[in-house]
């Protein structure tokens, strides 16, 4: 199964952070965020990885590139982890394909067509903005996709009221699991991108991880522009109800973190530092001065 990690946003919600360092290579503790949606592909056996650039973000493509100077350089002065987190970080299989423009989600996933066309399996899309730092979560959906005849499987997060703007909302019908112990299995009636509080269907919101059939393809290639003007996989996964049944599973509370705003990207930082034996004294130690 291939990956799609779209990586072309303006990141808009980290200016002026973002100006001129893209928001995937902010860092979460030591590394950048894209590199843990890499490596939590790979983990989930993605055969590649295709990221999704723009051509303002040459970054990106230099963090995955060798860098064999500084590694020589790291371990002439004897910094052999360091030169081995550098390397790895260079040697990690992932190939680029550019967005011209930033249409928006669906345009972006839509620039992987050739990578996908033809195929019978279906791939993943990840977000880069969400970070699953346990690497379960899309080995989970590969389950329920393939008891549900291979069909689409979205995760999907629990939002309060006021966030549900901010979010792709499904509609869903109960068909396995249990809600109460977060094994739910869900067929999804509707989906609709950033409702309105008033009008979205549930708070069941589309967290950031999706395997897809090669269908959702043929419909990226007329799906015209929807909410903010942008042309949106929601959309597409919208036209695609009509001919194939979609699927939902909840990601835990402590499963997925979000790092899509900078109030909830330091939540972040905080939560895997706490998951550090050296780091969550220093958080502690910090926590404790301060309040
Ligand atoms: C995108 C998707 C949305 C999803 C969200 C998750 O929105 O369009 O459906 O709920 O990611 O982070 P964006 O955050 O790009 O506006």
């Amino acid at each position: 199964m291939k990956a799609i990690i779209p990586a072309a946003g303006q990141g808009t919600r980290f200016l002026p952070a973002s100006k001129a360092v893209p928001k995937e290579m902010l860092p979460v503790l030591d590394k950048p965020m894209i590199q843990y949606v890499v490596e939590e592909a790979l983990a989930a056996d993605a055969r590649e990885v295709i990221i999704i650039l723009s051509d303002d973000k040459p970054e990106i493509a230099a963090h995955f590139s060798p860098s064999p100077d500084l590694v020589r350089s790291l371990e002439h002065k004897g910094s052999t982890t360091l030169a081995q987190s550098v390397r790895h970080a260079g040697a990690l299989p992932v190939s680029f394909v550019r967005q011209p423009q930033p249409l928006g989600l669906g345009n972006a996933v839509y620039q992987a067509e050739d990578f996908v066309c033809g195929a019978t399996e279906g791939f993943f899309v990840l977000l880069g903005d969400v970070l699953v730092p346990d690497n379960r979560l899309l080995r989970r959906m590969r389950e329920v996709s393939a008891a549900q005849g291979n069909a689409s499987v979205l995760a999907v997060i629990r939002v309060p009221d006021e966030d549900v703007s901010r979010f792709g909302i499904v509609d869903v019908e109960l068909i396995g699991g249990s809600e109460q112990d977060g094994t739910a299995v869900w067929q999804i009636n509707a989906l609709v991108e950033k409702p309105l509080p008033e009008e979205a269907p549930s708070n069941l919101a589309i967290f950031g991880r999706y395997l897809l059939t090669p269908r959702v393809m043929e419909i990226l290639a007329h799906t015209g522009p929807g909410a903010g003007g942008e042309i949106q996989l929601t959309d597409a996964l919208e036209e695609l109800l009509a001919s194939e049944p979609l699927y939902a599973i909840e990601v835990g509370a402590d499963e997925g973190l979000d790092c899509g705003t900078v109030a909830d990207w330091l939540s972040t930082n905080i939560k895997l530092a706490a998951r550090d034996a050296e780091l969550s004294k220093v958080v502690s130690a910090a926590c404790d001065r301060i309040f």
